[in-house]
């Protein structure tokens, strides 16, 4: 599918370690974006590959770069909340539930279904009516976004199906020779992407759980999952976030026995000590703390994903609170 060269372009990694060094990758980052180029930037969710959301020639190299099918519609970030009916068309009756949770948790890890206006290329949201829109809470990328003065479109930087990236190296083993720039923010806060959501009239559809959980969103309205059967988030594929090593959940980790001469490693929820069972082993959160977890997820997973293992073994996590969207992740990366 991809028409571009890959290996052509040298992928840089800009630090932001000193301020100097901080200003002047953002100051690379917004010319390459104002001439039309993408660059991976830090969220405070996973990294995001960006481009001029309002123009369809950047935009089509997002879904070049990341081998993305184009019905699979990508996200715009905000540069501030003045932009949100500019390219969205809020009706009077949804307006106060929009209002209030755009108060509530923007800038922060929510992204709105909406209707869209004609100011957004048709291939940003796969020809759909809607648009989904967020606001970065991440002090790089909102003074990139702030400083180019116009929306962002940005996709988590990883090829598509693949591991999300939570750092500046995962995005450089998932796009090296794609891309010209990596601004480098460190470790991402939340390690899984925003919560999607559609607002419907008082009702609050979660189209993808993530950092904002269901209570949460609970004293908005009411609120309910989307059947994922159906394809109004089309990015909500059973198969995502996918490692290279096959990947199985289980409820009881101890059960688990190894076929002979096979190497298993595991991605641990309980603190159960394991002696030979499992020849690598990462656990998500020491204090069994699902914040925490879900930070690690798709770091550990690629971990063990480099271990030259048969088999990832995830022992399931509670499904409550950010633990619906850690086993979102898991069954879709175990999905094949
Ligand atoms: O945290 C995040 O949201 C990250 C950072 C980089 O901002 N971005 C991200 O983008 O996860 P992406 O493209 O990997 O996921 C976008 C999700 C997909 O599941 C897509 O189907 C859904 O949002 N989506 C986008 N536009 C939509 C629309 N108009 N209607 C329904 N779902 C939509
Ligand atoms: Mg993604």
């Amino acid at each position: 599918m991809p028409a571009r060269i890959f290996n052509a372009v040298k992928t840089e990694i800009a630090s932001t370690s000193s301020p100097n060094e901080r200003a002047l990758a953002i100051t690379r980052a917004v010319a390459l974006l104002q001439a039309g180029e993408i660059v991976a930037l830090p969220t405070e969710t996973v990294y995001g590959l960006a481009a001029d959301a309002l123009s369809a020639t950047a935009v089509a190299k997002i879904f070049e770069t990341k081998e993305r099918p184009h019905f699979d519609p990508l996200i715009v970030h905000l540069p501030g909340p003045d932009w949100l009916e500019k390219i969205t068309v809020i009706k009077g009756d949804a307006r106060p539930l929009i209002e209030r949770l755009a108060t509530a948790f923007w800038p922060g890890p929510l992204t709105m279904v909406l209707p869209k206006t004609e100011w957004i290329p048709s291939l940003v949201t796969a020809g759909l009516t809607t648009v989904a829109v967020r606001m970065s809470a991440h002090p790089i990328f909102r003074e990139v976004v702030q400083s180019f003065g116009q929306p962002l479109a940005a996709p988590s930087a990883n090829r598509f199906g693949r591991i999300s990236p939570t750092t500046a190296a995962d995005v450089l083993e998932e796009l090296v020779g794609r891309i010209p720039l990596i601004v480098d923010g460190g470790s991402t806060t939340h390690g899984i992407e925003s919560t999607v959501i559609a607002p419907r009239g008082g009702v609050i559809e979660i189209l993808r759980p993530g950092p904002i959980t269901r209570e949460e969103l609970e004293s908005f309205g009411q609120v309910q999952f989307r059947n994922s059967d159906k394809a109004e988030s089309p990015g909500q594929l059973p198969s995502h976030y996918r490692p290279e090593t096959p990947l199985m959940i289980v409820d009881d980790i101890t059960a688990v026995s190894v076929p002979q001469g096979q190497r298993y490693g595991a991605l641990l929820w309980s603190d159960v000590p394991f002696s030979q069972t499992f020849v690598e082993s990462r656990r998500l959160s020491p204090a069994r703390d699902l914040r925490e977890a879900a930070a690690n997820l798709f770091r550990q997973l690629r971990e063990l994903d480099h271990a030259n293992l048969d088999c990832i073994v995830a022992e399931a996590v509670p499904e409550k609170g950010l633990g619906i969207a850690i086993m979102d992740r898991l069954r879709r990366a175990a999905h094949r």
